[in-house]
């Protein structure tokens, strides 16, 4: 586990996500009630940055195609995407927000 500072947790909003590079990726950091996730900002249809769509019932939506993924699990809930997309560890510490980008929560390598 290397958790590197994202953001600061003020600077997530609550109905789309946050662009920030951690490690050797772009992560998207989005809220869900109480809880932060962190999710690949690369949406695994055609390669588009998903923090750029808006996040609604603990999904982001791809804005260029519409699907959205499960900020849990990376799933894609509806087409056109049918991959999942890697999805990190999250730490709150403090007033920041800390992601582990060296392994996935959900075993889907990061591109
Ligand atoms: S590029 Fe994301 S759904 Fe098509």
């Amino acid at each position: 586990m290397a958790f590197e500072k994202a953001c600061a947790l003020g600077d997530v909003p609550t109905d789309e996500a946050l662009g920030v590079t951690v490690g050797s990726y772009d992560v998207a950091i989005a809220r869900h009630e109480d809880e932060v996730f962190a999710i690949q900002d690369l949406c695994s249809h055609a390669a588009v940055a998903l923090s750029e769509g808006e996040v609604e019932d603990c999904t982001v939506e791809c804005w260029l195609h519409g699907s959205r993924f499960d900020l849990r699990t990376g799933k894609p809930t509806g087409l056109p995407a049918t991959e999942p997309v890697a999805t990190f560890a999250v730490e709150i510490r403090g007033a920041d927000v800390y992601v582990d980008t060296t392994t996935t929560l959900n075993g889907v390598t990061p591109s």
